[in-house]
């Protein structure tokens, strides 16, 4: 995930896997499948990488609270990245869960907007706000499967956000 983010050379590929089975205990605890398409050339984008980690997680991290009810068929996450028109690339990521009801697909991303018992609702109004400080967009719709499908696309070449000057750095002397 680190480098998928970052940068979609080929080597990085290995990694991001790395990154998608960091849940991995509880992926197979839960009898879930992880696969990953990851395009072999991404171009560079400009993020957080620790932030961007973390929308993957919370996504992962519903998938699997979402297929707790898959019995029917196996229990797959697929994660796929592409390049998406000229300038922006496309993270997906589906799920064999029961999917979400197409009304409610706006309103999973307000917080406070739950349907498990122990659950904050705010890990998807989270993801959303993080991607969109990165100048992208996330979605959720129906997934082929019948599943959720989350998408997030993200453009490259953004300009860097402005980071504020660390107090170490403070010009000395100049008073
Ligand atoms: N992959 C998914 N499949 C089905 N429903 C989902 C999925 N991801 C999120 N949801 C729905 O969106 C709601 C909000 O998710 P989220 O903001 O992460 O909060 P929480 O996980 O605490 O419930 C979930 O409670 C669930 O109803
Ligand atoms: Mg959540």
């Amino acid at each position: 995930m680190d480098n998928f983010c970052h940068r979609g050379l080929p080597q990085d590929r290995g990694q991001v896997s790395n990154r998608l089975s960091r849940p991995a205990k509880e992926l197979d605890d839960s009898n879930i499948t992880a696969r990953a398409k990851l395009a072999s050339e991404l171009p560079v984008i400009a993020g957080n990488k620790g932030q961007l980690r973390e929308v993957i997680l919370n996504l992962v991290q519903n998938s699997i609270d979402a297929m707790a009810v898959t019995t029917n068929r196996p229990r797959v996450i697929s994660l796929v990245t592409a390049r998406s028109g000229s300038d922006s690339i496309a993270v997906l990521l589906e799920d064999t869960g029961p999917g979400i009801n197409p009304q409610k697909l706006a309103s999973i991303f307000e917080p406070f907007v739950t349907t498990k018992a122990k659950g904050r609702g705010l890990g998807l109004a989270l993801c959303r706000m993080i991607v969109e400080q990165h100048g992208g967009k996330l979605s959720a719709a129906s997934g082929a499967d019948g599943g959720a499908r989350f998408e997030i696309t993200l453009q490259t070449r953004m300009a860097v956000p402005a980071v504020p000057v660390a107090s170490g750095d403070k010009a000395v002397g100049s008073g």
